[in-house]
């Protein structure tokens, strides 16, 4: 199959020969960093290797659980937040029907989320939906102790119980987490869940190729084969003796840091189908966990388009120009609408008549990236030939090869999170959880 592909002509009017030149050796070097090891936060390196060091033995575990609640369930909720539910919405999305949820004649069970906020509307409606309904639980959480899956996982879990029974109840769970450490461990040791393990090298926002990401895909229906061989595939293509001129995670790492250096602060990531809405989602915390650090990092944003050509388009095209824009399309589509023609053409459309709506997708697409790039909006294009598992686990591992690398070439470390713990610590304190009794004080004289 031919591989994703990148293109960055529509970035060389803003950056020069010397800035590739010189970003091109910092690709280079940091793509040797990570692969011998040296580099910061190189404890959480596993997913580097993840795609074609899974074993089949767990592949094959993954699947018969997936099975077993394919068969058993009418709805799978995956509690989970940030890189504990991201990677596989994202690729649940993009393969799935538009309108699933309204498919009666069902051959796997609705996936639904939770874990990923604190909404007490969203996890009544939850409740309200499962409560006539045959339901198991994923539960996601590396370090086994985050509050918002907590908090979801105890809901469920009590409703699930009380719905089936305790014994059956524990069938229908499944947990993944840390194979020593944290309360979901403990819990699930006690209560003998099936689980699989997040090995202690592979960090959340990367672990969309453990089973954190393929046990719900596969429960979804979707073939976790196809989509391990798509990673590997991109995983011998961005290796680290593959030359810069064809190593396309090494390019865009290198691009994405040029056009930084040049005043490029965003990075808009584009689609212009939505089914790779959550796409979007996923590589949002990706760049953004991995690269927002010590005051530096190009925010990432992202639109869907043509919808956000309504809304945010005219930002885009002549508001701040700090901006650059990392355009995902999509060669084929997977269905075939023609347009047809009226007689009395009083929307004046006859002259698209007999094109595939696709065709005129494409065209809105070349001319707002001619439009956007007249405007001084740099733009990246990738490239995938369809929307299957295959290339989807090539886009994936590209997208994580050039993060490490782009992580390092900005010099910080990509795999740890720190900032994220300031919200949390804020938290507690007002909630007043036991051991937080000085940030509580400290926290309540500022009110
Ligand atoms: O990328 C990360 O490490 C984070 O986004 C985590 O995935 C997220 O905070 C959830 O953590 P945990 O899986 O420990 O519940």
């Amino acid at each position: 199959m031919t591989n994703i592909t990148l293109s960055i002509e529509k970035t060389l009017n803003i950056i020069s020969k010397s800035d590739i030149e010189h970003y091109k050796l910092q690709a280079e070097k940091y793509i040797n960093v990570l692969h011998d090891g040296s580099g910061k936060g190189n404890d959480f390196l596993g997913w580097l290797n993840l795609p074609s060091t899974i074993s089949e033995q767990e592949i094959a575990a993954m699947e018969k659980t997936a099975e077993r609640l394919r068969k058993q369930c009418e709805i799978v909720v995956i509690i989970g937040i940030g890189g504990s539910y991201l990677g596989a919405k994202a690729i649940i999305e993009a393969l799935s029907n538009s309108f699933n949820w309204l498919q009666t004649k069902r051959k796997n069970p609705i996936i639904v989320f939770a874990g990923q906020n604190i909404s007490e509307d969203y996890l009544f409606e939850l409740q309200t939906l499962l409560q006539d309904k045959k339901f198991g639980i994923v539960c996601i959480s590396k370090s086994g102790t985050t509050t918002e899956p907590a908090l979801a996982f105890r809901l469920l879990k009590k409703q699930l119980e009380n719905q089936q029974g305790k014994a059956a109840g524990k069938d229908l769970i499944v947990c993944i987490t840390d194979k020593s450490r944290g309360a979901l461990r403990t819990l699930t040791t006690q209560e003998g869940y099936d689980t699989y393990v997040i090995e202690d090298n592979i960090g959340g926002r990367f672990s969309v190729l453990s089973p954190v990401g393929l046990l719900p895909i596969a429960i979804a229906g979707f073939n976790i084969r196809e989509l391990i061989k798509g990673a590997i595939c991109m995983q011998n293509a961005c290796g680290k003796d593959i030359p810069f001129e064809q190593n396309i995670a090494a390019q865009y790492a290198a691009i994405r840091n040029a056009l930084y250096q040049k005043g490029k602060k965003i990075e808009i990531l584009v689609n212009f189908q939505p089914k790779l809405h959550y796409m979007a989602e996923w590589w949002k915390q990706l760049y953004g966990e991995s690269e927002g650090k010590e005051h530096k990092g190009i925010f990432p944003a992202s639109v869907d388009f043509t919808t956000d050509l309504h809304s945010m388009g005219q930002w885009i095209q002549d508001g701040e120009r700090t901006i650059f824009e990392t355009v995902i399309s999509v060669n084929k589509p997977n269905a075939n609408v023609i347009f047809p023609k009226t007689d009395d053409n009083l929307d004046g459309l006859n002259f698209l008549a007999g094109k595939r709506v696709d065709e005129i997708n494409k065209m809105a697409e070349l001319g707002t990236m001619l439009a956007h790039v007249d405007g001084g909006v740099p733009n990246i294009k990738i490239e995938m030939p369809e929307l299957n598992e295959f290339y989807l686990g090539e886009l994936i591992y590209f997208f994580e090869k050039s993060c490490g690398i782009s992580g390092y070439i900005l010099e910080v470390n990509p795999f740890d999170q720190p900032g994220v713990e300031a919200y949390k610590k804020n938290m507690f304190a007002l909630l007043e959880k036991p051991g937080y009794e000085d940030a509580t004080k400290a926290i309540k004289q500022r009110l």
